[in-house]
């Protein structure tokens, strides 16, 4: 008898260590990922991006916030945030003392859905079965009307007020300023954007064009990294995506990897440096795992929170 019961209560055991791991650790072992992407011109000076992505602050989330201000310490040439940064609509003061060291440098920014909408329960298994189903995001224009928004527009009007491009649905254009220790100073960065395809507010109708050639470097900006948009970049000839969304699929299985996206693109590609081929076009592609979760789902699990410094160089 004792046998027959000893398999479950260790089964049992073995989840709730790692349920308390995820929430209690994991979920803020904050880390940085370098990595080196060749995709300037040859005889580019390297170029330093931190992409910062999903932070989904909630008031009080100290340790976050701590993290997130230390990042000014690597003084990044550009830093991209591709949304999601906010999982309380309390948090926006919070949110912007956390990236105030971080708004002195030159930037851009898109918003994800969680950036306008109150975040609400989700049962997790929803995930799966989107996967199965193949059908991510809304099947509307935007979430039921009962879910409350969020001050979206006060992290616009700092973030603007900082010098960072809203790239909602929009292009823009940074010329890199000196400073000491960087060596892309003039460097100029054409930045294209789009307003988040998950809850189907992208416009690419609006941004058409492609790279502009006059610049050092074009680089395609969205939050989630939908299929649809993914092509229509890489169609263009932009060299470089970056986005965020899938949290690296957030609850992953070791030696694995992610079991959803939250979108249409392969688990393979849920976080990291990939590419994207169609129509004879390929583009290096990057997806932040981010640093937060849903206020709902406090949980990572061999995916731990992220920003990533991408050093641009030439092949
Ligand atoms: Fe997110």
């Amino acid at each position: 008898m004792r046998a027959r019961h000893a398999v479950p209560l260790s089964l049992a055991a073995l989840t709730a260590t790692a349920v308390a791991y995820a929430a209690g650790i994991e979920v803020r072992s904050f880390r940085l990922r370098r990595l080196t992407v060749p995709v300037l011109p040859p005889g580019a000076s390297p170029l330093r991006v931190l992409h910062v992505s999903d932070i989904h602050m909630v008031c009080g989330q100290r340790a976050k916030q701590r993290w997130l201000r230390s990042l000014a310490s690597l003084r990044p040439d550009l830093v991209i945030n591709t949304g999601d940064n906010l999982s309380d609509p309390e948090a926006v003061p919070e949110t912007l003392d956390a990236l105030g060291p971080l708004l002195e440098f030159p930037g851009a920014y898109v918003f994800g859905s969680n950036d306008y909408y109150a975040p609400v329960f989700r049962n997790p298994a929803r995930y799966l079965v989107e996967r199965a189903s193949g059908r991510h995001g809304l099947n509307g224009n935007a979430p039921a009307t009962h879910v409350p928004r969020n001050p979206w527009w006060e992290l616009r009007d700092a973030f603007d007020t900082a010098g960072w491009v809203n790239l909602t649905n929009a292009r823009g254009r940074i010329k890199l300023p000196s400073y000491a220790g960087s060596s892309a100073a003039g460097t100029e960065i054409a930045l294209t954007g789009l307003d988040d395809p998950h809850i189907r507010r992208d416009r690419y109708a609006q941004v058409a064009g492609g790279p502009e050639r006059d610049a050092d470097l074009s680089i395609a900006v969205v939050h989630a990294p939908y299929l649809r948009v993914l092509d229509a970049f890489t169609a263009d000839g932009y060299p470089l995506i970056l986005a965020g969304h899938t949290h690296g699929g957030q609850l992953c299985v070791p030696f694995y990897g992610a079991l959803v996206t939250n979108c249409d693109i392969d688990a393979a590609r849920v976080k990291g440096h990939s590419t994207h081929t169609t129509a004879g076009h390929t583009s290096h592609l990057h997806v932040s795992a981010g640093c937060g979760t849903n206020r709902y789902t406090p949980v990572r699990f061999a995916c731990p929170p992220e920003a990533t410094l991408l050093t641009l160089t030439a092949p």
